[in-house]
């Protein structure tokens, strides 16, 4: 345990706290987000190199080697990775953070055998162990559901529920052993029992609710990170910590509530039997289809258009077309606004990010709650690559995974276009009724290509 940080040291590491409050509040907009990430990473980077001027440290060549290559993979992963993948790469970098956490409490929990040390400090040692670990194996589970490895169904087998609990319980009393007397290999046991709870608490997750686990499993990174100050001695780490594990949770609870669930519900419903997705299959019923030119005219006689974006758009990266259409439109005299649902695509802000790096201007994006009332007037309701954000089940189904999700009224538009690719359904894997009302057209492939015919074609009017 470190207790002597010279004032200097304690000084910058203010600092450092300050920039990350402020580093929070600039991502809240996506005007200065960069900005807000930006101070974050600085004030990262500047408490981190404190470390090695505040004392003579032991090892100073590996742990360099060792912050060289966090950094190389750190870069090329972020660089590399598509916008889509961000939610896995939040997963991996979570549970790495949790991970880490979870190690130095061992090592920490090594250096205290023995010495006289308050219990407090025992139990945030022993809360690490356990809580970053969990945290290590759910995000690694949640990474490979994401990243399609395995199964994004929920999996669930008879005697999960009983070996969460003894798993979770044999560790809490475990813990208890190690506050009255530490011994090192009983913190090991303790980690691996957290290893198992992680996976456990994981498994039953079904893949629309993963996203939510994500950022649960993010607080819990948090919380472990301000237990590791507490026991380091460590300020900064302990108000990172704790704004990691505030915000997380927070995050946690609206998104779960954007899905109109609660967040026992997302982790435990399908071992009640009411989270499972359904069978996912492409329907074979008959719908109405056109062609790019025809959709064309029903936009161009349209004097109020909606557009509903969703993960498609992201996937097809057709945003900057979107966009070049949706101004055209405009310039014809044609009133359009892009609604968006909180929970479209595949991570919090997703369609803000993607309109907004297409230069869509803030004021044409209209929150559901706001624009839902305006869909009955809508002649043309243009849904780009959404599905289960505009799916009635979510009213009219019980047991379908998204029911009591709010969703965008698109269905009370006078007609309705779908662009999507196949008769596939959405990621809740049920079939969306609205695709085959009369009034519904659907524009087959991929949703860029599409959308480059049809600026053409209402170019060309
Ligand atoms: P989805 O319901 O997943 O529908 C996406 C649609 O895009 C599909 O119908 C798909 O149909 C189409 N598509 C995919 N690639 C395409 C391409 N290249 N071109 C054209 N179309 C393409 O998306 P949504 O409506 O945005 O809903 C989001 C889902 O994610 C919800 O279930 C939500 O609960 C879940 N979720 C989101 C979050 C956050 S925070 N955003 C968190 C948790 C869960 P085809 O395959 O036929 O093309």
């Amino acid at each position: 345990m470190v207790t002597d940080v010279p004032v200097w040291v304690q000084l910058v590491y203010l600092a450092a706290a300050i920039c990350f409050v402020l580093a929070l509040k600039g991502l809240s907009s996506p005007g200065t987000a960069r900005r807000g990430n930006l101070l974050g990473a600085g004030a990262a980077v500047v408490a981190t190199a404190v470390v090695f001027f505040e004392r003579d440290l032991d090892h100073v060549v590996p742990i360099l080697v060792a912050i060289a290559v966090g950094s190389v993979v750190g870069v090329v992963g972020s660089r590399r990775v598509q916008m889509t993948q961000m939610p896995q790469l939040v997963a991996l970098f979570n549970g790495v953070g949790g991970g880490a956490a979870a190690l130095v409490a061992l090592l920490e929990l090594h250096e205290l055998v023995g010495s006289a040390v308050p219990a407090v400090v025992l139990v945030a040692t022993v809360f690490t162990v356990l809580v970053g670990s969990v945290s290590f194996a759910g995000s690694v589970v949640t990474f490979a559901k994401l990243q399609e490895l395995m199964t994004t169904r929920p999996v669930v087998f008879p005697g999960l529920p009983v070996a969460f609990v003894v798993a979770l319980v044999g560790a809490v009393v475990l813990g208890a052993l190690v506050v009255a007397d530490p011994v090192v290999w009983v913190g090991v046991v303790i980690a691996v029992l957290g290893l198992v709870v992680g996976v456990l608490l994981v498994l039953p997750v079904g893949g629309a609710d993963v996203p939510i686990v994500i950022s649960l499993l993010n607080a819990f990174t948090g919380l472990t990170v301000a237990a590791g100050g507490y026991v380091l001695g460590n300020t900064l780490l302990l108000v990172a910590g704790t704004l990691v594990g505030a915000s997380g949770t927070l995050l946690t609870v609206m998104m779960a509530r954007g899905m109109g669930r609660s967040v026992t519900n997302t982790l435990f419903g399908a071992l009640k039997g009411g989270s499972t997705l359904g069978a996912g299959e492409a329907s074979d019923r008959p719908v109405r289809s056109a062609n790019a030119e025809d959709v064309a005219i029903m936009l161009g006689y349209a004097d109020r258009v909606i557009v509903v974006p969703g993960y498609g758009l992201a996937v097809a990266q057709a945003q900057h077309t979107l966009r070049e259409l949706v101004e055209v439109l405009a310039a014809r005299g044609t009133t359009v606004d892009y609604a968006i649902h909180p929970v479209a695509g595949r991570m919090p802000g997703h369609m803000n990010v993607l309109l907004a790096e297409a230069q869509v201007p803030y004021e044409q994006l209209r929150e559901m709650d706001d624009v839902n009332g305006e869909f009955p007037q809508a002649d043309v309701v243009l849904v780009v690559g959404a599905n289960d954000v505009v799916n009635p089940a979510a009213r009219t189904s019980p047991g379908a995974p998204i029911y009591g999700m709010p969703i965008l009224d698109a269905d009370q538009g006078r007609q309705v276009v779908f662009m999507k690719r196949s008769m596939r359904p959405g990621f809740a894997g049920i079939e969306n009724e609205l695709l085959f009302e009369p009034r519904t057209t659907l524009l087959f492939g991929d949703a860029k290509e599409q959308m480059g015919k049809l600026l053409n074609a209402v170019k060309a009017l």
